[in-house]
């Protein structure tokens, strides 16, 4: 090491540096072949990785070296093909190197003095973004960690707009609870929120809605601000986005479309028909560290009106006052809550100079393909009730037990799911539709293939012949 704290040689810059591309390359590479991962035991995690605060230093290479094998021996790969629970993250190398690049050139995305080159090109992405999702040139944006942060700033940017603080927010039981939890850390009261009914499709009910709005008018309350939702975590169910916008222009009402998971659909001509009307929302949130295959964090909120972002945002500070010197500042820190950000905005920048918008598509066209013929695998023999159609990628089904009861029927499901925890092979895990518990298929990984959709539903059939027999059911 060199002679100066906190520097390591030219040198070991780059051994470090080439050995970490080499973990990653090895780690992509190697990934299908090797278990999804498996459940976490948190004495053995701490046993083996709680040794205490070293004040010397170690060779480099060895504490990376023991950081990667740590870490990917105690994570459930999410970027695995055949991780088909929650939202999976499926990053590309790109955006990993893209990160590496902003933090190893350390840069503060939050003002314009110091990152005005970094200011423009998240400009550009966000107007990329603002355009796929037909929001009209007065729009902006900006990126944020995730979802929750986006959906948060959005829901302040409506609270903003309004004379009201007490306005109300109408969601249904499908919203993220992201909004609820955004909600309460904005300080609204749970009297503020209104949860209106779903259609069989679990979609927001237009004349529940409508009701429930006329109904709070004539007790005097102030509507603010209706959060559609563009693909549902539990069913990828869309919202009926176009009926919403009218509605409420017709009332005053702030649109806001959480479209964290299903956004990216605008890219593909179907989802994009399903998405009919994501261009009227006054505000949208989508992130980029699901279905547009970046690595964690990275969100992003658009809104219709930039204005609406700055009336909620802007701050002044006389330690900032170079800030708002020079041709056109872009300062981001007048658009959300950070000062000190990062660069969040290189890693779609840099993946979608590199792959194109094409690919893109490509990718998630055939995450909704692949949930598709999920379905009709799960529907050629008479061993499972798809309980929601694919749609955007999403399914959820249950196993059919021959007279058995729904309680019975319910702890087989869940047992199938923790079978595939311990199996490794994939993961497929449950959510609740309706108050039972279902098995739920996301399907966003560009490499996952029809075989090991194939192989996924075999090995879930065994554990539910295994969970059926366990129990007694057979
Ligand atoms: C519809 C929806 N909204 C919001 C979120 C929250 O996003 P994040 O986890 O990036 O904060 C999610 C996450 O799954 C989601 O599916």
């Amino acid at each position: 090491m060199v002679d100066t704290p906190l520097r390591l040689s030219a040198e070991e810059m780059r051994r470090l540096g080439y050995r970490a591309v080499d973990e990653v390359v090895e780690h992509l590479a190697t990934l299908r072949e090797r278990p999804v991962g498996s459940p976490p035991v948190r004495e053995r995690i701490e046993g083996l990785l709680d040794v205490g605060l070293p004040d010397g230093p170690s060779d480099p290479i060895e504490v990376l070296a023991e950081a990667v094998g740590r870490v990917r021996e105690f994570i459930v790969h999410t970027d695995h093909p055949r991780f088909l629970a929650y939202i999976p993250g499926p990053s590309t190398y790109v955006g990993a190197v893209a990160d590496f690049i902003a933090s190893g050139l350390n840069v503060f995305a939050g003002q314009w003095l110091v990152g005005s080159g970094p200011a423009i090109m998240e400009r550009i992405v966000i107007d990329w973004l603002r355009t796929l999702c037909g929001l009209p040139d007065t729009g902006g944006g900006l990126f944020v960690s995730g979802g929750t942060m986006a959906n948060l700033v959005a829901v302040h940017a409506a609270r903003s707009e309004s004379a009201d603080d007490g306005g109300l927010i109408y969601v249904t039981s499908q919203t993220h609870s992201s909004i609820r939890k955004g909600l309460r850390f904005l300080g609204f009261g749970p009297d503020q929120l209104r949860v209106v009914g779903t259609d069989e499709s679990h979609r927001m009910d237009l004349v529940s809605l409508k009701e429930q709005i006329a109904c709070d008018r004539r007790g005097g309350y102030q509507p603010l601000c209706v959060v559609a939702t563009a693909g549902t975590t539990n069913t990828g169910a869309v919202d009926p986005l176009d009926e919403l916008a009218d509605l409420c222009a017709d009332h005053g009402l702030w649109l806001h479309v959480d479209g964290a998971y299903g956004a990216a659909a605008v890219l593909s001509d179907r989802g994009g028909d399903l998405l009919k009307g994501l261009g009227r929302a006054d505000s949208i949130a989508l992130d980029p560290h699901k279905w547009w295959y970046q690595p964690y964090e990275v969100g992003c909120v658009l809104v219709r009106d930039e204005t609406t972002l700055i009336d909620a945002f802007s701050m002044n500070a006389e330690y900032l006052r170079e800030t708002r010197h020079g041709s056109g500042p872009l300062n981001y820190y007048d658009l959300g809550p950070q000062l000190t950000r990062g660069f969040r905005a290189l890693k779609l920048w840099m993946s979608l100079k590199t792959f194109g918008l094409d690919e893109f598509r490509k990718a998630v066209e055939r995450g909704m393909a692949l949930a598709e013929h999920a379905q009709d695998l799960l529907l050629k023999g008479d061993r499972w009730e798809v309980v929601t159609p694919a749609q955007l990628a999403i399914l959820t089904f249950r196993p059919r037990v021959p007279d058995a009861r729904p309680e019975a029927v319910d702890s087989v499901t869940r047992r199938i799911a923790a079978g595939t925890l311990e199996d490794g092979f994939a993961l497929v895990l449950t959510t609740e539709i309706d108050e039972r518990p279902v098995l739920r298929l996301c399907i966003t990984h560009p490499e996952t293939t029809v075989g090991d959709i194939e192989e996924t539903i075999a090995l879930l059939e065994r554990l539910a012949d295994e969970a059926v027999a366990t129990q007694g059911l057979r």
